[in-house]
């Protein structure tokens, strides 16, 4: 492939200002490798459900089946209830492109100073499990406002759902410091959580080159703050994953710099990138959003796409822009603007 057909949705906020950043630079890495990708905008966002009744038109979906990738910004804005721009948007591209990899790398770069004081490289991913597990559609309420009203809602935990989730994290162990950690909690959740240290184990079996520890979720919370160099690739599910890479980011300094993946590996449907940061409103508007989070959604967008070379640039870039004081931004204790952060990694990128 030389190019590539994206589906842009900025979204909210600084949604907007991130992808406006993130496409600059992805046209300057682009022209260096003589790569043509295509962007098709769209507005799907809380201000058009404020306007229309909902996040996006109903042949969404449809819509974007056509393109190779979706490049997101954020959403979610006040006065438009959190679930709504979630469950409008966001959770239906990830189930019905059956996107059940989420993927965050978390790195503590120089120039970047983690809450941890840390000597030592940090430098993991987390895999997360994407469409099933804890965020089921089963369940329901009963007994609405007596007081025996109750709530119940099913996990779902497949064969096929653990096994490909393993099989993802093993191989990317494969390459890079083949060392898997299972997050799991099987002493307190006797049926779904011991079926998944079985399939992880059963999957580890044909990985022998692959090291794998199972820890337990507690326990595993408390080592990424006091060990978070002994990590290489973290699998959980759906809500450990979850949880565990909102703590990695913190981990590595600024949610602002956190990129995500949420992929379809069999590639039969487009797989989407994102940054880890919402929309930002107290910020919106102002022109100071780091926009690095974008960008390296943007890198991990051009290596899913087969450009692992341009990707690796962004990556260059990035690492460059943020060991110098007068090219970070406000949250990590600079003064740059967006645009700023923007120009020098363009002139990085020659
Ligand atoms: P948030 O990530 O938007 O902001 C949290 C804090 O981090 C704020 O103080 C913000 O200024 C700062 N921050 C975030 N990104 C930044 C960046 N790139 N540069 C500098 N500072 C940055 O999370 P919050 O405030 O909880 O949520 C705001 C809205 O975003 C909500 O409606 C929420 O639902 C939505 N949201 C959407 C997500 C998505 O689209 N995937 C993810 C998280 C939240
Ligand atoms: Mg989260």
């Amino acid at each position: 492939m030389t190019g590539a057909r994206i589906a842009v949705i900025a979204g909210d906020g600084i949604g907007g200002e991130v992808i406006d950043s993130a496409r600059a630079v992805l046209d300057a890495v682009s022209a260096r490798h003589g790569i043509e990708l295509s962007y098709t905008e769209f507005d799907w966002s809380c201000q058009r459900y404020q306007q229309t009744g909902a996040m996006m038109p109903e042949d969404g979906i449809e819509t974007l089946r056509a393109f190779d990738a979706i490049f997101l910004g954020a959403v979610g804005w006040p006065g438009v209830p959190d679930h709504v721009s979630l469950w409008g948007l966001l959770i239906p591209i990830r189930r019905a492109f059956r996107q059940y990899v989420n993927l965050r790398p978390i790195k503590v770069f120089d120039g970047v100073r983690s809450p941890l004081r840390t000597a030592d490289k940090v430098d993991f991913v987390v895999v997360r499990e994407n469409v099933e597990g804890e965020y089921s559609e089963i369940g329901g309420r009963m007994n609405r406002g007596f007081p025996d009203e109750m709530a119940v809602q099913e996990s779902v935990f497949t064969r096929v759902g653990v096994s490909r989730i393993a099989d993802y994290a093993l191989e990317l162990a494969r390459t890079r410091r083949g060392y898997v950690t299972s997050a799991t909690k099987s002493n307190g959740i006797v049926h779904t959580l011991p079926f998944w240290d079985e399939v992880v184990a059963e999957r580890a079996a044909a990985y022998p080159d692959v090291q794998v520890d199972s820890e337990h979720i507690d326990a595993l919370a408390a080592k990424f703050v006091l060990q978070p160099q002994r990590f290489d690739v973290v699998v959980g599910s759906n809500l450990f994953g979850d949880i565990l890479s909102d703590l990695a980011a913190a981990v590595a300094g600024s949610i602002g710099i956190a990129p995500s993946a949420n992929l379809d590996p069999t590639r039969e449907f487009p797989s989407m990138f994102e940054p880890v940061h919402g929309s930002a409103p107290d910020i919106a508007g102002k022109g100071v959003a780091n926009p690095v989070g974008a960008v390296w959604s943007a890198a991990m967008m051009l290596d899913h796409l087969g450009f692992p070379e341009a990707a690796a640039d962004v990556l260059a870039a990035m690492e460059a822009t943020l060991a110098q004081p007068q090219t970070r931004t406000r949250d990590l204790g600079g003064t740059a603007s967006t645009a700023e952060v923007t120009a020098a990694l363009i002139a990085e990128l020659g």
